[in-house]
């Protein structure tokens, strides 16, 4: 019995690999690298730790700014990209700034543009 969810379990592991297709595993290896950095923000916006918040915007903002990125400069997301780009940018801005107030609202702005890039690439998906 054991045995057998086990060997389910791998089979559903393996059938998640396959159907994630469509990504290049450089974009994978670089949204996890984004998620990282976001949570980091988030801890450092919350214990009011400004050189945590000031090395993790900018973070961000390189990995926005490397080549890596312009693989996700399809026109269909271009809006989206932009929208994302402008927040990390403010985000550092304020980080430099010491601005917590101002870096929490543009954490905001930024998670909201993750979540919407998202789920526009999730209906260009149904609709194929
Ligand atoms: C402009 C569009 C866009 C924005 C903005 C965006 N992503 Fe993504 N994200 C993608 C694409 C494209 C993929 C690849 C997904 C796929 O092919 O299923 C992806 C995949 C991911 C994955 C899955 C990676 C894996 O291991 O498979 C995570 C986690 C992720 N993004 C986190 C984030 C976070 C966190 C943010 C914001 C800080 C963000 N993304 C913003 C487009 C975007």
């Amino acid at each position: 019995m054991t045995r057998m969810l086990c060997t389910f379990a791998t089979g559903a592991l393996l059938l998640t690999a396959v159907s994630a297709g469509g990504q290049t595993p450089r974009t994978g290896a670089m949204m996890r690298e984004k998620l990282t950095h976001a949570q980091k923000v988030l801890e450092a916006l919350t214990t009011s730790n400004q050189s945590l918040l000031q090395s993790e915007s900018a973070a961000l903002e390189r990995i926005t700014q490397s080549p890596r990125w312009d693989e996700l400069r399809m026109t269909e997301l271009q809006g989206y990209t932009d929208a994302f780009l402008k927040a990390v940018h403010e985000l550092n801005a304020a980080a430099e700034r010491r601005d917590i107030d101002a870096a929490a609202v543009q954490y905001g702005n930024m998670t909201t543009a993750c979540v919407r890039c998202h789920r526009r690439l999730k209906d260009l998906r149904i609709a194929r």
